[in-house]
């Protein structure tokens, strides 16, 4: 198959408090709010994102994931993709313009998740203002000490993870790179998937619940390792809620932090890792015990971190528990250690 998606382009999640959520990534994690609709929608970009934006926080009563898009390969590689989404029995609706770009493949997948595919997205142009002196870069490097550089990956949640990753691998061409299953059972509860040579675009957890359609969290990229430290210390001096991390995940070798935002959203930001471009790559199966989650293999992973949006209704959340940070949990956790890259 030739490759039919090039890479995660943006993020639509929906927030209890839209003005809360943007303003926190806003003013502590130096995105850029550049629109907003009539109905608070908001739509945010990082300083290094090739277009327009790339996270949209839309008013819902729950954080949820409401729509993730990829920018398709090419033109026909947009109209390939949806013939094949739509040849699994899946019908999708397409979109002649939405949100400020042009024609798109809109449709919810086996578990439940919306995902739009696109090609006519327009490449961002700053304002003078805000013009980078370096001829690449669509805008000038941010100011702001956490500001991430780009979206990097959404990790969802679903009730089957292989059948999940066989259906985007066999559908959509997404490379399957990893899978994590339990020590003790034949339970696998991660996996990670690729458009393109990075370690993951797409990750999907386990999820136990009933409910379709939820995720784990969204991520974003910066340059460094140091940069990632730097982040996590204004974080935690302007009182985010840092979850988990900084340390570096087995599974890609990416270094990772994990925060709140004020609507409850599980927020990751990434660096680091490295590039695979084997194209019949043989996703290997890692164990907790080989370092998945935790390269070090030393650090439980807070039982909040199972916790995904919307929540269960049925389960408190990490949050409302005040279990947010925490690792008391985490040695009873089936979960506990697993890889959630
Ligand atoms: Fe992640």
């Amino acid at each position: 198959m030739t490759n039919l998606l090039a890479h995660l382009s943006h993020l639509e999640i929906a927030s209890p408090d839209v003005d809360a959520t943007a303003a926190f990534f806003e003013k502590q994690f130096g995105l850029r709010p550049v629109g907003r609709d009539d109905d608070g929608t908001t739509y945010l970009r990082c300083w290094g994102d090739y277009y327009p934006y790339s996270l949209v926080v839309s008013p819902g009563e729950q954080p949820a994931l409401v729509n993730m898009a990829w920018r398709a390969a090419s033109e026909d590689a947009l109209d390939e993709a949806a013939t094949r989404v739509r040849a699994k029995g899946v019908e999708g609706v397409w979109h002649d313009e939405r949100q400020g770009h042009g024609r798109s493949f809109q449709f919810t997948g086996p578990f439940g998740h919306t995902m739009e595919l696109c090609w006519d997205l327009p490449r961002h142009s700053a304002p003078a203002e805000l013009a980078s002196v370096f001829p690449d870069r669509p805008e000038r490097r941010s100011s702001h000490a956490a500001a991430p550089r780009f979206l990097d990956h959404v990790t969802i949640a679903a009730s089957d993870v292989r059948a999940f990753a066989a259906w985007y691998s066999e559908v959509l061409g997404f490379r399957v790179m990893a899978f994590t299953e339990l020590d003790h059972a034949e339970v696998t509860v991660f996996s990670v998937l690729t458009t393109n040579e990075k370690s993951h675009d797409l990750g999907v957890v386990l999820d136990s619940s009933t409910l379709g359609g939820r995720v784990n969290h969204i991520a974003f990229w910066t340059d460094s390792v140091q940069e990632l430290l730097v982040s996590a210390d204004v974080l935690m001096e302007n009182g985010a809620a840092i979850e988990y991390g900084p340390s570096i995940h087995g599974i890609g070798e990416q270094s990772f932090l994990y925060f709140r935002e004020p609507g409850g959203m599980r927020v990751e930001l990434n660096t680091g890792g490295y590039r695979n471009y084997v194209p019949d790559w043989q996703a290997n199966t890692w164990k907790p015990s080989t370092g998945s989650n935790s390269i070090y293999r030393n650090s439980a992973m807070p039982m909040s971190m199972t916790e995904c949006f919307p929540p269960d209704a049925g389960k408190p959340s990490a949050t409302e528990e005040g279990i947010l940070p925490g690792t008391e949990d985490a040695l009873v956790n089936p979960y506990a250690r697993h890889g959630q890259g």
